[in-house]
């Protein structure tokens, strides 16, 4: 994304005439941008060689897992449907782990059917009914036991995961008793380490603090896994000020521990790899002014993009024609849905703005169209992809007819 003569440019694509093609709101992707976060996060990580299972849950869209897949990455995945999409998009079973602490034994049995690389069992009641499952089935399944390490990532208190007083993974102490349980069983094959702590974590300490538990668990257990997998969580820069994760200190601590242990490390990144390559093309429906605000009432709202409405969470909204007249007044750039919280950001002040305005919404790659509803019967917005002076449709808008 960049200002061209202040007019704003998706690659080689003036956002103000993509706009006048496709009916707004829709997200909009960069080919080259998603290109960029691939090869950037394989080259901070590539003397430890690790297999990158892209996060399916941060965007699900076919068409990008395509491209995803086309770069050799691999999937994580929380659902039977999830699992499919990635199948359909053509990644490769022993490229795909599946998480999530609620796996119905249909969505067991069809990982097991599909032989994926690893089903992450996240309680010793999971692990018992893979087994069952396994053992119905004849087969030998391999599997990885999620740890909570009990490690308070300080990210969003909604989004974080590794704490004990959060619903993932298993405590130490009882995953050691599950390993002991399980690690003759015929039906299942214990594989795996896995941890995820919690997403948007820019500081690499929460990190060293969960290898360091990992590690404690490798040496008490003396068990020989085959892999750790250590989540993703890796933050990114919503805001152009805030401080950026230290990848280079983040992969010497790995490199250390792989000194010691023998394993091949997954990545699960969801949001370093497609949260900044996509903006939300939205126009200007009314300015509405109070004596202390001016609201600037978009096209989209909370159904479109959550992330506001849902943690709280601010993202850059940007003019797709820049201008130099200044209104120095509050500006609160809200949704047409009837709910205080469809309200995506407050400003004291923004450039002079008129009705049918385009602007954009920024870093909305991950978390955003998965998160989209119907609430107030609207549809779901489109997605387009945009690379170098062309683009593509990449899901349609929902038909408003088939939704009514
Ligand atoms: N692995 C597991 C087991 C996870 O639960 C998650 C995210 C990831 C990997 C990918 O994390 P990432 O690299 O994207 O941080 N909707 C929230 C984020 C929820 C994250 C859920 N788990 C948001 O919009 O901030």
């Amino acid at each position: 994304m960049q200002y061209k003569n202040k007019n704003l440019y998706i690659e080689n694509i003036n956002a103000h005439s993509l706009a006048k093609k496709i009916d707004t709101p829709f997200y909009c992707y960069s080919f080259d941008k998603l290109k960029r976060n691939i090869d950037e996060f394989k080259k901070n990580f590539s003397t430890i060689n690790p297999l990158i299972c892209f996060s399916v849950k941060s965007n699900n869209n076919l068409n990008i897992l395509r491209i995803i897949k086309n770069f050799g990455l691999g999937a994580d995945i929380v659902s039977r449907g999830e699992l499919l999409r990635a199948l359909k998009a053509g990644i490769k079973p022993e490229k795909i782990v599946f998480s999530g602490v609620g796996k119905t034994a249909d969505e067991i049995s069809f990982a097991i059917k599909k032989k994926i690389l690893l089903i992450n069992a996240e309680s010793e009641n999971e692990v018992k009914a893979i087994q069952k499952i396994a053992k119905r089935k004849r087969e030998k399944v391999n599997i990885g036991l999620r740890l909570n390490p009990n490690i308070d990532a300080r990210t969003l208190g909604k989004i974080s995961t590794g704490r004990n007083e959060d619903k993932f993974g298993i405590t130490g102490k009882n995953l050691i008793k599950i390993l002991n349980k399980f690690k003759n069983s015929s039906n299942i094959n214990i594989k795996c380490l896995s941890v995820h702590i919690g997403s948007q974590i820019l500081d690499h300490r929460p990190y060293l603090k969960m290898i360091k538990v990992i590690d404690n668990i490798i040496e008490k257990t003396k068990y020989k896994f085959d892999y750790v997998d250590l989540g993703g969580g890796m933050g990114i820069d919503y805001n152009l000020n805030s401080k950026k994760l230290n990848y280079k200190k983040y992969n010497l601590i790995i490199k250390k521990f792989l000194k010691k242990n023998k394993v091949k490390i997954i990545f699960e990144p969801g949001r370093s790899i497609v949260g900044n390559v996509a903006v939300l093309i939205s126009k200007v429906i009314y300015v509405k002014s109070s004596s202390r605000k001016n609201f600037i009432i978009l096209d989209s709202a909370m159904n479109d993009f959550m992330r506001p409405a849902l943690y709280g969470s601010s993202h850059r909204i940007v003019p797709a024609k820049k201008n130099q007249s200044i209104v120095k007044k509050v500006h609160d750039f809200v949704g047409p849905i009837c709910e205080t919280t469809d309200s995506f950001l407050s400003l004291k002040k923004y450039q002079k703005l008129n009705e049918n305005d385009i602007l954009a919404i920024c870093d909305v790659g991950a978390y955003g169209i998965v998160l989209a509803s119907n609430y107030n019967l609207r549809t779901k917005p489109a997605e387009v992809m945009v690379s170098k002076s062309s683009f593509k449709i990449i899901s349609k808008r929902e038909n408003i007819n088939k939704l009514v």
